[in-house]
């Protein structure tokens, strides 16, 4: 059996876009719906009896996944929700300044800037060229940036719009060694990259697991470092907070942020099937020629543009990324003439003055549908 017919997306669209909701394998949603399914069966059971414990599990199961320690993760929705439960949480007022980059996620921006204009605190930016510099001089770009009133850095591991891998660890120990917070968007790292949090040097870093760990959707990780977890203020304030505090765990970071009245919470409750099914169809080997897959499809885009690459070194763990296209298309409609001429779903995007196209390549995709986008590009840029 084709890979391909593990999953649910249409199998008539050439998919070639797992970055923006991932793509959940069928024995995976079939997890999901059982739990559903009990849920409406014995909600009681379900939510006096098997909610904590599994989200215990799951909890206990990607944080291993991730090299963290059970009790210093919990299950959320998304990358912004957990995005705003840290900015909103932090004690940030006029006068305090946070560093982010020129290269990140849209809703991310926005709620820096709500609570910017809510709590007066200053916005500053490290702008970074692409192809992006060396290591060192990236640390060297928010270390200029670093005043004693930076109180925290944010930045994407992968970013959206660039598929750019930014150095974390050396980052996140300039922002330790500055006594400034580090706070980590990793929405599309966990499945892409090998994370061993612990030894990362972030305070909090979140990542989506309904992007490449085939979980269905609103399926996320929030890591808080113990050390920091104290900073976090429940985003909601239910049962587990108070003096009538119910459902404890005995932990204020779990207590305070983990349940948040009756909602259907069974896409938290199958993180053992999505790291299952990552292990039985052995991810990490297919890896390699997914990322063989996205080179090559770079290498051929520019063959045909001639335009240079985005990349110094295009890291050997990426299943995303990205090639320019020339700047008298219209993005809108080249997006359109692929998915309406070929069937071929994939973001084509305007990011500052450059036209770019961004692939993933997932387990499921293949060579011959590769060089059938690449044909197709030609056909629409060759004149
Ligand atoms: C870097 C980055 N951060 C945050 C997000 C938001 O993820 P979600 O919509 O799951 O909250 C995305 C989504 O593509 C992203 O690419």
């Amino acid at each position: 059996m084709k890979l391909k017919e593990q999953f649910l997306f249409n199998k008539e669209i050439c998919f070639f876009n797992h970055g923006s909701y991932g793509a959940c394998p069928k024995e995976i949603f079939s997890a999901y719906q059982e739990k559903q399914r009990f849920l409406e069966f014995q909600p009681i059971e379900f939510f006096q009896k098997h909610l904590l414990p599994g989200l215990e599990k799951s909890r206990k199961r990607i944080g291993r996944f991730i090299g963290a320690d059970k009790d210093d993760v919990i299950m959320v929705k998304n990358a912004t929700y957990a995005a705003n439960m840290i900015i909103r949480s932090l004690n940030l007022k006029a006068g305090d300044e946070i560093l982010i980059t020129n290269l990140e996620y849209g809703a991310c921006l926005n709620a820096w800037d709500f609570w910017r204009q809510e709590k007066g605190f200053e916005i500053k930016q490290v702008d970074l060229e692409i192809p992006l510099p060396e290591t060192d001089e990236i640390v060297k770009l928010f270390a200029e940036k670093i005043t004693s009133n930076t109180k925290a850095i944010f930045f994407s591991h992968i970013t959206s719009a660039t598929a750019q891998l930014l150095p974390m660890e050396q980052i996140c120990q300039l922002a330790k060694e500055k006594n400034v917070l580090s706070i980590v968007d990793g929405a599309h790292a966990i499945g892409q990259l090998k994370l061993s949090l612990e030894d990362m040097y972030c305070d909090f870093y979140f990542g989506n697991l309904h992007k490449w760990l085939y979980a269905p959707k609103g399926c996320a990780v929030l890591y808080a470092r113990r050390s920091k977890q104290h900073l976090i203020k429940p985003l909601i304030t239910g049962w587990g907070w108070g003096e009538t505090r119910e459902l404890l765990t005995g932990n204020d970071f779990l207590d305070f942020n983990q349940f948040h009245g009756t909602d259907d919470l069974s896409s938290y409750l199958v993180v053992d099937d999505c790291i299952d099914f990552y292990e039985k169809y052995e991810v990490e080997k297919r890896k390699i020629k997914c990322n063989k897959l996205v080179k090559y499809f770079i290498e051929e885009v520019e063959k045909i543009t001639g335009l240079p690459s985005l990349y110094g070194k295009f890291d050997d763990q990426l299943m995303l990324g990205e090639a320019q296209l020339p700047d008298w298309i219209d993005v809108q409609k080249f997006k359109l003439d692929l998915y309406d001429k070929y069937q071929i779903e994939i973001p084509v995007i305007k990011w500052e003055d450059k036209n770019l196209i961004r692939i993933s390549v997932q387990i499921y995709n293949t060579k011959e549908e590769v060089d059938y986008l690449i044909n197709a590009l030609k056909e629409l840029l060759i004149k």
